[in-house]
């Protein structure tokens, strides 16, 4: 790769060296480090510690004119930090730049490594489908694993924003609607990018994002304002942030949306009250890519320099790509609006996760290529995508047992926008595309399917599937054939970042290509390829199965075949809700009731329903079927009542029933009938993910004690009031299959 703006920094290599500063070899304790260090510093060297800017060659953001004097800037110690440089060999010379600065401050380099480096991962909504907590973290540390050895220490996930909003382009980035479930996985995620301990070279740092409330964007529509209760942004959207400062995630990102009027970035309720203060965060806070500078357009800042005032004070401690903090800071200080000590407290926070990383030892410790291309050819990592796509896959429907597809039928026709794709495999918000390297579907179903068996392929349209010229040699194809397999779906670039859709149904006429095989007597086998919940309502009609494959990475295709033939029995469970029409968004399986709850469809006039449309959704929070079948019996209570410091423990009996080995996941739910204030119908408490032979079955336990129980009342205190629960046990939100009622006492 070339790059111009370092030309000359293979001749200072040598120089950076010999990066030595009296600070750094004493071998201190970190903070004495960091003090000692800081004392040494210039304001306009504290200032620069506090600036992050990306490189010019891989931008995530909007262009701005700022990294015209990018060498120069580092060069000048007024760069902490770097976005989007990425490869040891990159990584290393831009580095060797930061080592000819007067202090030789090493910068830390971020990216993006959202579900992968160079292998890639199922989307993280995929993977929060698995409901696999050791497949997650392994997913996360082959990600860190690869991504260190090419020199980045930081990467920008997880996204562990709550969201109920499928229109929201981003639902692909987290894990789904959830505080429960969210906050496991945030847990998980941290502890797979990070490792045990913050330093070693195979892990990178993690940023738990976007602080906060992001995901619920008013209409789904990205970077729109939130207006939410704090009950609810306490209870539902600030849990997983929790989690991962308990996992120790390194830092948190701020965000673009505005919470109740105030620009995230310039909330001291959210960044200096809640995390700095109440949950004692050590990190730092890096701000979104210009959210410092998008308080002007917001209306809560006057100009650039006031934004910088009000992020500082609010709590941001590094300004990635507004300029604020380099333009303003030292000024800002200088008149006395903001107090040195502030920043003193930034750079502080900074400097010690720099020290921490090992890069005052070393600066070039995780720019590695031998390493890197060790990591990045590694096959375990390929096995590993693979079996976590395939995990991750929901089995939607499947009448008749329609999958698997029994091996050595004659012929399959593989149909559709998606059959033959590569690229959108791997999803988006990655940071390199190998997609040469993906298996598609086709070439997939063919190695599996076997000698004996013909596999044809006709896409049918494109994924716009604006026209329906390619219909006739689909069918021609779907005709020929026994099993007809039809994937459709969205291309890669129709989630993530900016990718809200108005409407979430299959793009064009996909629905039409299902329609029109299914006239010609040839009803396929369905695969949908998304980011996000779609709607299909059609399909979901008359289909008679439905693999939910979201976008599943480098081994997608084979791991798809994987599914469809059965070499892999599906096990993986909603972790959004999946709306029958638009018009029911937003949507979750935690409802309230209403003073009007509609307890029969047929009974509907003065009741809390539609008139057009049930309540219900098309698939619920927790669904997903298996090529098996599992019965729950004899539900158990250690004890009916407990006091707030005692614990119940639930247990039942769970059986493989069915003919095939599968994995289930049982989920505990509960509700809190009667308190101070309304309570959801339900909220998941505790799941287990079970493998069970053909006839095994096992005893499973579930553990309540006052933290299962409690919730933030309206003075947003955690209680936990006396009175009757209801626990739920069931195989989904909508599928419950045992139930207890126990009580707290006084
Ligand atoms: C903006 C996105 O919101 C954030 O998630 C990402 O980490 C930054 N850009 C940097 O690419």
């Amino acid at each position: 790769m070339t790059r111009n703006w370092i030309a000359r920094s293979a001749a200072t290599t040598l120089l950076a060296l010999i990066a030595n500063g009296a600070w750094a070899a004493d071998g201190a304790a970190i903070p004495e480090r960091v003090e000692a260090l800081l004392r040494q510093m210039t304001l306009a060297e504290k200032v620069g510690q506090l600036n992050q800017l990306s490189d010019k060659q891989f931008i995530t953001g909007p262009e701005s004119e700022l990294r015209r004097n990018l060498e120069s800037d580092i060069r000048a110690g007024k760069v902490g930090s770097m976005l989007n440089v990425k490869g040891a060999a990159d990584t290393r010379a831009v580095q060797a730049i930061a080592m000819q600065s007067r202090l030789k401050i090493p910068l830390l380099f971020g990216l993006d490594v959202i579900h992968g480096y160079d292998t890639i991962f199922p989307v993280p909504l995929g993977e929060a489908a698995s409901w696999d907590l050791e497949a997650i973290e392994q997913s996360a540390r082959i990600a860190a694993r690869e991504a260190s050895a090419a020199g980045i220490h930081w990467t920008f996930a997880p996204m562990v924003d709550i969201a109920r909003d499928p229109r929201w382009g981003r639902v692909m980035e987290g894990a789904g609607e959830d505080a429960y479930l969210g906050s496991r996985i945030a847990a998980a995620r941290v502890r797979g990018f990070q490792g045990v301990k913050l330093g070693g070279t195979g892990s990178v740092m993690a940023t738990a994002k976007h602080f906060a409330a992001y995901g619920a964007a008013i209409a789904g529509r990205d970077y729109n304002a939130v207006d939410m209760s704090e009950q609810l942004l306490y209870e539902t959207y600030l849990p997983p942030f929790k989690a991962a400062v308990d996992a120790g995630a390194a830092t948190f990102m701020n965000s673009f949306n505005t919470l109740n009027g105030v620009p995230a970035t310039g909330s001291a309720l959210l960044q200096r009250d809640i995390l700095k203060g109440a949950w004692g965060f050590k990190g730092f806070v890096v701000s979104d890519w210009n959210s410092i500078g998008e308080m002007v357009p917001h209306g809560y800042a006057s100009d650039l320099s006031d934004a910088a005032a009000k992020a500082i004070i609010a709590g941001s401690d590094m300004d990635m790509e507004s300029n604020a903090y380099a333009g303003s800071l030292a000024q800002l200080v200088g008149a006395g609006k903001v107090d040195v000590k502030l920043v003193d407290d930034a750079v502080r926070r900074v400097l010690t996760k720099k020290f921490e990383l090992g890069l005052f030892d070393d600066p070039y410790r995780f720019s590695d290529p031998k390493r890197e291309k060790e990591a990045v050819s590694d096959p375990a990592h390929r096995a590993a995508a693979r079996a976590t796509a395939a995990k991750s896959m929901v089995l939607l429907k499947n009448d008749g047992g329609a999958l698997p597809i029994k091996r050595g039928v004659k012929s399959i026709a593989v149909i559709g926008p998606l059959a033959d794709a590569r690229r959108d495999l791997e999803g988006g918000w990655i940071v390199k595309s190998n997609a040469a390297r993906v298996v598609n579907l086709v070439d997939a179903i063919r190695a599996q399917a076997g000698a004996g068996t013909r596999v044809s392929f006709a896409a049918g349209c494109d994924v716009a599937c604006a026209s329906d010229s390619g219909f006739a040699a689909a069918l021609a194809a779907a005709r020929e054939a026994d099993v007809v397999v039809l994937a459709v779906g969205e291309s890669w670039e129709m989630s993530g970042e900016a990718k809200s859709r108005a409407d979430i149904g299959l793009p064009g006429r996909q629905e039409q290509l299902f329609a029109a095989l299914k006239a010609a007597g040839k009803t396929p086998v369905v695969v949908v390829l998304a980011g996000r919940p779609l709607i299909f309502e059609n399909v979901a009609r008359d289909a008679k199965a439905i693999l939910y494959a979201w976008l599943p990475g480098s081994e997608g295709g084979n791991a798809i075949a994987d599914v469809l033939f059965g070499a892999v029995n599906p096990s993986a469970r909603l972790p959004m809700t999946f709306p029958r029409h638009q018009g029911q968004i937003p949507i979750s399986y935690q409802q309230y009731s209403t003073g009007r709850p509609v307890t029969d469809e047929r009974d509907i006039q003065y009741k809390s329903a539609y008139i057009d449309m049930s309540n219900s959704p098309r698939y619920a929070f927790g669904h997903g079927l298996s090529y098996t079948t599992f019965a729950y019996r004899d539900l158990k209570l250690s004890r009916n009542a407990m006091k707030a410091d005692g614990k119940i423990t639930l247990s039942f009996t769970l059986a493989n029933t069915g003919p095939v080995a599968g994995a289930e996941v049982a989920q505990l739910y509960l509700r809190d009938p009667v308190a101070s204030s309304v309570r959801p119908l339900k909220e998941l408490k505790g799941f287990q993910k079970i493998a069970l032979a053909p006839g095994q079955q096992q005893q499973v336990s579930f553990t309540i004690d006052r933290d299962s129980l409690a919730f933030f009342n309206r003075k947003l205190q955690w209680v936990a009031e006396p009175g009757q629960f209801e626990l739920m046990v069931g195989a989904a939100s909508d599928d419950i299959r045992l139930r207890a009622n126990i009580e707290l006492t006084e």
